[in-house]
């Protein structure tokens, strides 16, 4: 039986290479998009490289938006899949972006999509998901989420201080254990992975990964067999000192 994906943000960057690799796999993707038009055509972009894609339009931090968008994908299949996490917004850089030049205002906004929109249209689609076979959630996260890995001298993160961006992976990551706890009993798998630093215009395309290679690990996890694992986070793993490319990142 065809399985159906939600991807929230799919309408560019690495959410719209996930949505195009998960139709690859089979999958009927749903392509979520704040923006009709910018969702229309990434949907006619898509459906013409044979993919199975519908819009859904899709605000995260708009809660209307997200019930529309759950009573619309029940209606249309009664149940969901996939859920990737992935819309999510870097915020506007302030001062010299570092901690001491962070506002508010911008804290708030970052956390309005990238955590407080994962619980909502989580919540939201839960029920769909439940009713599926084996559903999957995927957040994509980020390396810069990492405590461990921004608090090691030696790594690729040492330099970086800011505030929005990254705490706001770090409590994606506690928010992906702690729905696999809850859903721990349930079929339902939750993870966190990282795509890697990739060219989008969320950094000005200054990654050095490309938009397909970003969503690949995120394909491997929702494609793997059924029973894997949950509670993970997983993904790229930026200047790992074994040299593995791809596998578990430290919390
Ligand atoms: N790029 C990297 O190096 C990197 C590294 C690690 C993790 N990630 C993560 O990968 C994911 C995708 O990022 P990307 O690099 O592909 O960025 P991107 O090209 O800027 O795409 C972000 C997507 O999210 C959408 N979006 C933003 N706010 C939204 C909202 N309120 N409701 C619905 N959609 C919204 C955007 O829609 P619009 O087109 O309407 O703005 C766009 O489709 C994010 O979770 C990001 O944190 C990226």
């Amino acid at each position: 039986m065809t399985e159906t994906a939600l991807i929230t943000g799919a309408n560019k960057g690495i959410g719209y290479e996930i949505a195009r690799q998960l139709a690859d796999h089979g999958f009927t993707v749903l392509v979520g998009a704040r923006d009709r038009e910018r969702g229309e055509t990434a949907v006619a972009k898509l459906r013409a490289g044979g993919a199975d894609a519908q819009l859904v339009p899709l605000d995260v931090t708009d809660p209307d938006s997200v019930a529309r968008a759950a009573a619309t994908i029940e209606a249309d299949f009664g149940a969901l899949d996939v859920l990737v996490n992935n819309a999510a917004i870097a915020g506007p850089y302030e001062g010299d972006g570092k901690p001491s030049s962070t506002t508010l205002p911008t804290l708030r906004q970052v956390f309005e999509t990238n955590v407080f929109g994962v619980v909502a249209v989580t919540n939201a689609m839960l029920p769909l998901l439940r009713r599926a076979p084996a559903a999957r959630i995927v957040n994509v996260s980020s390396e810069v989420g990492s405590l461990t890995m921004t608090t090691d001298p030696d790594g690729p993160l040492w330099p970086m201080a800011a505030i929005p961006y990254p705490t706001s992976k770090t409590a994606l990551n506690m928010i992906t254990a702690q729905y696999a706890k809850e859903l721990w009993d349930t079929p339902i798998r939750v993870n966190a992975v990282n795509p890697g630093y990739t060219a989008t215009d969320l950094n000005g395309h200054s990654g050095f990964r490309t938009p397909a290679q970003g969503a690949e690990p995120i394909v491997a996890v929702l494609t793997a067999p059924a029973g894997g694992p949950s509670g993970q986070f997983t993904g790229f793993r930026w200047g790992a000192a074994d040299g593995a490319e791809f596998g578990s990142l430290p919390w």
